[in-house]
């Protein structure tokens, strides 16, 4: 898909701001785009793209609402330009799971009650998900650390930590089940 984006005020265009184009995967999904050398990728993703549910908190890297993975690793995107992905893989909650099919993660803050308002929640989803990868049986502290940029100001923390840890043991126990399987067919062939 090709877009431009309508940002550029006349007066830039006056004075010269050429537009660049751009590839990036997001969701799984290649999309080629126009933009602005100066666009954020956060605005990219919500104005451009219709990916609202990465939400803009601060502007200034500080609570985290924005928070998306890029090739896997947890980042602000409100503090990478739009350009700075080019060539890369962009992962927003939108690309977590499906109605029908949650995530873990989705299903921890569901069963867990981790969010009141839900501003926070995509950002802190999107940072557990990635601890989650990187370290599949985290400790309570280990959670608290990894989602030590992501600012809540409803919940005091407790239940998304609780979320998260209910997501890791889902993981695993999901992550153990074709082993079961796998056991349970080489008796059957030894029987
Ligand atoms: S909007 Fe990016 S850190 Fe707050
Ligand atoms: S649930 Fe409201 S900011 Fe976290």
């Amino acid at each position: 898909m090709t877009s431009g984006f309508p940002s550029a005020t006349t007066t830039d265009k006056e004075v010269g701001v050429d537009e660049r184009r751009i590839t990036i995967t997001v969701n799984g999904e290649r999309r080629a785009v126009e933009v602005e050398p100066r666009l954020l990728l956060a605005h990219l993703l919500r104005e451009g793209l219709a990916l609202t549910g990465t939400h803009v908190g601060c502007d200034t890297t500080n609570c985290g609402a924005c928070t998306v993975l890029y090739d896997g690793a947890p980042i602000k995107s409100c503090t990478m330009l739009a350009v700075q992905a080019d060539g890369h893989e962009v992962t927003t909650v939108e690309g977590l799971g499906t109605a029908s099919e949650l995530d873990p993660v989705q299903e921890g803050f569901t069963v867990e009650h981790g969010l009141q308002c839900g501003f926070c929640t995509p950002g802190m989803m999107m940072t557990a998900k990635a601890l989650l990868a990187a370290n599949p049986d985290p400790t309570e502290d280990d959670v608290r650390w990894a989602l030590s940029g992501n600012l809540c100001r409803c919940t005091g923390y407790q239940n998304i930590v609780k979320a998260v840890l209910w997501a890791a043991d889902k993981q695993r126990a999901e992550a153990a089940e074709p082993a079961a399987d796998a056991a349970t067919d080489t008796a059957d062939v030894t029987v």
